[in-house]
C-alpha cells in the first residue's frame, strides 16, 4: 500500500495547543474503518474521530440516534488499528452517557479500554457538563461538542443552524465557556454563524473546531464520506467535496461486470498455473475414476 507521508510521531494535547498559540489551524477527520484511518494517517491530519454519524454513513441508519456503544467500539478498534500519529477521538453515542456521571464514565473507559482512544466527545452543555468534569476528574481528556448536536435533533427540530438569534449564541457560548471550565480539552462546534465562533474563541483558551462554523475556529473537521463524496444524496452547505469516490467506485464496478458479462476478466494473467507434468498426472488420475 502507498503512503504519501513519512511516520510522524504522535500528536499530543500540548502539539494541539502549541499549533493554536501559533495560529497554525487543526485538521481533524472523521474515519470509521481501518482503510479509512491509514488514509487520513498518509495525509497527515492532526485528529480523528470516530464520530457517530457512522451511523449514517456506513450504518445506514437515518440518524446518529440509534447507534450503540457495542457499534461504535468495533468501528473504533478498527480505526486504532490503522492509525498511529493522529489523535483518536471516540464519540460517545446518544443514550450512553446523559443519565449519571456513573453512565458516561463507565461507558467512556471502555472507550479506553477496548479502542484505546485518546479523547472521547460528548454532545451539549446542560448535563453534559457535569459528565465532562466527572470523567476529566477520572483521567479521560473530554471533547466537548456545541452548536447543531445531532444526537437532540428532535428536541433542535431538525438539522438546522444554531445561535443565529442574539440569545441563542449567547446559549452556545455560554455552553462553550462551561465546557471549558469543567475541564475539556477541545471544543467542536457545528453549524453556527461565524461571528458566534469567533465570540467562543476570543472567550476560550482550548482549540476550538469548527463544522460548518466559519474560519474563525482553530480547526475544522469534516465527515470522511461528506468530503471525499462517497455517498449519494444532499450535504450540509458546508461540506466542500475533495473528491467524487461514489462516482468513480460505481465507473469501477461497472466496469467489473461488464468484463465479467463479456468474458474480458478474468483474463489469462489473473490465474494461477499448473506445470504440464502435474495437469497430465491430474487428467490420468480423473481419466481413472
Ligand atoms: O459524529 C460526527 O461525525 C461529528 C462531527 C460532525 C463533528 O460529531
Amino acid at each position: 500500500m502507498s503512503t504519501h507521508a513519512a511516520p510522524r510521531r504522535r500528536v499530543t494535547l500540548a502539539d494541539l495547543a502549541a499549533k493554536k498559540r501559533a495560529g497554525e489551524p487543526l485538521v481533524m477527520v472523521t474515519a470509521y474503518d481501518h482503510p479509512g484511518a491509514q488514509i487520513a494517517e498518509a495525509a497527515g491530519v492532526d485528529l480523528v474521530l470516530v464520530g457517530d454519524s457512522a451511523a449514517m454513513t456506513v450504518l445506514g441508519y437515518d440518524s446518529t440516534v440509534p447507534i450503540t456503544v457495542d457499534e461504535m467500539l468495533v468501528l473504533t478498534r478498527a480505526v486504532r488499528r490503522g492509525l498511529d500519529a493522529p489523535l483518536l477521538v471516540g464519540d460517545l453515542p446518544f443514550g450512553s452517557y446523559e443519565a449519571s456521571d456513573a453512565l458516561a464514565l463507565a461507558t467512556a473507559q471502555r472507550f479506553v479500554k477496548e479502542a484505546g482512544v485518546d479523547l472521547v466527545k460528548i454532545e451539549r452543555g446542560g448535563t453534559s457538563v457535569a459528565r465532562a468534569r466527572a470523567l476529566v476528574d477520572a483521567g479521560i481528556p473530554v471533547v466537548g461538542h456545541v452548536g447543531l448536536t445531532p444526537q437532540s435533533v428532535a428536541a433542535l427540530g431538525g438539522y438546522r443552524a444554531q445561535g443565529r438569534t442574539a440569545e441563542a449564541a449567547i446559549a452556545v457560548i455560554d455552553d462553550a465557556i462551561a465546557l471549558q471550565n469543567a475541564g475539556c480539552s477541545l471544543l467542536v462546534v457545528e453549524a453556527v454563524p461565524s461571528p458566534v465562533t469567533a465570540a467562543i474563541v476570543d472567550r476560550v483558551d482550548f482549540p476550538v473546531i469548527g463544522i460548518g462554523a466559519g474560519a474563525s475556529a482553530d480547526g475544522q473537521v469534516l465527515v470522511f464520506h461528506d468530503l471525499l463524496g462517497i455517498y449519494d444524496g444532499p450535504a450540509a452547505r458546508f461540506v466542500k467535496r475533495y473528491a467524487h469516490l461514489r462516482d468513480a467506485a460505481i465507473d469501477g464496478v461497472a466496469a467489473y461486470a461488464r468484463e465479467v458479462r463479456s468474458g474480458a476478466y478474468p483474463a489469462p494473467e489473473h490465474g494461477y498455473t499448473m506445470a504440464d507434468a502435474e495437469e497430465q498426472r491430474l487428467r490420468e488420475l480423473l481419466d481413472r475414476r
